[in-house]
């Protein structure tokens, strides 16, 4: 799909004031300034969604021999459910098989339906369920491990 208006480029250091006003806001078990940080010097694909010079989205992913690990995908809330998460999501798969990745893998909470069914739609699989992966309110919840042959 394409989305002229929105601009997709690498992520910087001073990206971050603005990753980090919306993360708490779209996750229960937000990624820190830090988590960002050490992402960032280690080097891993960070990305981010622009429109109107404005962040709204933004995607990182850990890159293991060929295979690429998406490790974030956000969507700022009221830019959600316009088909930025799936054009996101596209990019990021473009960008692993530019890198020659052969597959992508990711870990979801098994309670994100929307997430789900976004990995589904583009052509994930399910490959497993890591029990108690994630804190959650209530003590521990399942990921679901997903994959695509790129
Ligand atoms: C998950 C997320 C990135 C999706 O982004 P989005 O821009 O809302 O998604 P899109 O509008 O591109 O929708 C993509 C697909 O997901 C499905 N979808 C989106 N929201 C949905 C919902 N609430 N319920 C069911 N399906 C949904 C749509 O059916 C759509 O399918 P289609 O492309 O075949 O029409 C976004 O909701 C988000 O940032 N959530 C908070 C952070 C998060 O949970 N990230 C994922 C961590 S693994």
């Amino acid at each position: 799909m394409l989305k002229p208006q929105y601009q997709f480029r690498p992520m910087l250091a001073s990206d971050l004031d603005a990753i980090m006003q919306i993360e708490p806001h779209i996750y229960s078990h937000p990624w820190t300034r830090g988590n960002f940080s050490d992402s960032l010097k280690s080097e891993h694909s960070a990305w981010v969604l622009e429109h109107n010079e404005k962040i709204i989205g933004y995607a990182l992913m850990m890159m293991v021999l060929d295979e690429a690990h998406l490790l974030n995908l956000s969507i700022t809330k009221v830019y959600q459910k316009q088909g930025l998460g799936r054009y996101l999501l596209e990019q990021m798969i473009r960008v692993a098989q530019h890198q020659k990745a052969a597959n992508m893998f990711l870990e979801v909470r098994s309670s994100n339906i929307s997430a789900i069914t976004l990995y589904e739609n583009i052509g994930f699989n399910e490959m497993a369920i890591r029990r108690g992966y994630y804190p959650a309110q209530n003590g521990r919840e399942d990921a679901v491990l997903m994959g695509l042959a790129l």
